[in-house]
């Protein structure tokens, strides 16, 4: 038997960040499932198959072969055999991303492979539907997020830093759009599961928020015993 951590969450709200800490601390694997959407919408992008393509989409999750494998513990991914991993950030490859990854193929693609991962190791999952769909076992799950103005600020940041001159506003504008596509489709929407703790990172330090985890998780574990 293996554990299970489900984090889900809005873009921006530190998924990545907090599930790998948390990954470390616990000596689990960190799955990165939006990583795996991004290689199907990067795979999309050099096909030139557009979102609203459905059958083109259905006909490429066949041509499309996405696979993790781990390199000094950091989540690799492969496109038929392409580590495409320095590919996959970009704001045009996660647009296209929100937008294919409501496709009931790519959903079934993508989830039994995240399933089969999560029977084989102990693992902290991240992404939009782990607790709800993907993970319904889990044994802790979190849904994390924070406001708008907080995760735009922390993108504006993060893009700074990389020596660009981002604007505020079109950041907010894009999450806002990112929320709304990844909230109101019809296929796993971002819902906090019923059985999911909600943590509000909008005030916290990224240590107060791993901490707050861990203290559910080891709760969590003395309770099983
Ligand atoms: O977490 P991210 O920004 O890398 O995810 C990119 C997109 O992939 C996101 O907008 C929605 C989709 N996604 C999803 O539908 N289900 C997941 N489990 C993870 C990501």
């Amino acid at each position: 038997m293996t554990t299970n951590i489900a984090i889900d969450g809005p873009a921006g709200a530190g998924k990545s960040t907090i599930a790998k800490r948390l990954a470390a601390e616990l000596s689990f694997i960190y799955v990165d499932t939006g990583a795996m959407y991004r290689a199907m919408a990067l795979y999309l992008i050099r096909q030139g198959i557009p979102a609203e393509d459905t059958a083109k989409i259905e006909e490429a999750c066949q041509s499309a072969d996405i696979t993790i494998s781990y390199e000094n513990g950091e989540q690799q991914v492969l496109l038929n055999g392409e580590n495409v991993t320095g590919f996959l950030r970009s704001e045009e490859v996660g647009n296209m991303a929100s937008a294919s990854a409501p496709h009931r193929k790519v959903r079934e693609k993508l989830t039994a492979l995240q399933k089969k991962l999560a029977s084989e190791e102990d693992v902290v999952m991240d992404g939009r539907d782990i607790g709800s769909q993907v993970l319904p076992e889990a044994e802790v799950k979190i849904y994390l997020t924070a406001s708008v103005k907080t995760r735009a600020l922390r993108r504006y940041h993060q893009l700074e830093e990389k020596g660009l001159d981002p604007s505020l506003e079109e950041i907010e504008k894009d999450i806002k759009k990112r929320d709304d596509q990844d909230k109101n489709r019809e296929i796993s929407p971002l819902i906090q599961a019923e059985d999911a703790v909600l943590v509000d990172s909008s005030e916290m330090t990224i240590d107060q928020v791993v901490q707050r985890i861990l203290d559910i998780y080891k709760k969590r574990e003395n309770g099983l015993r």
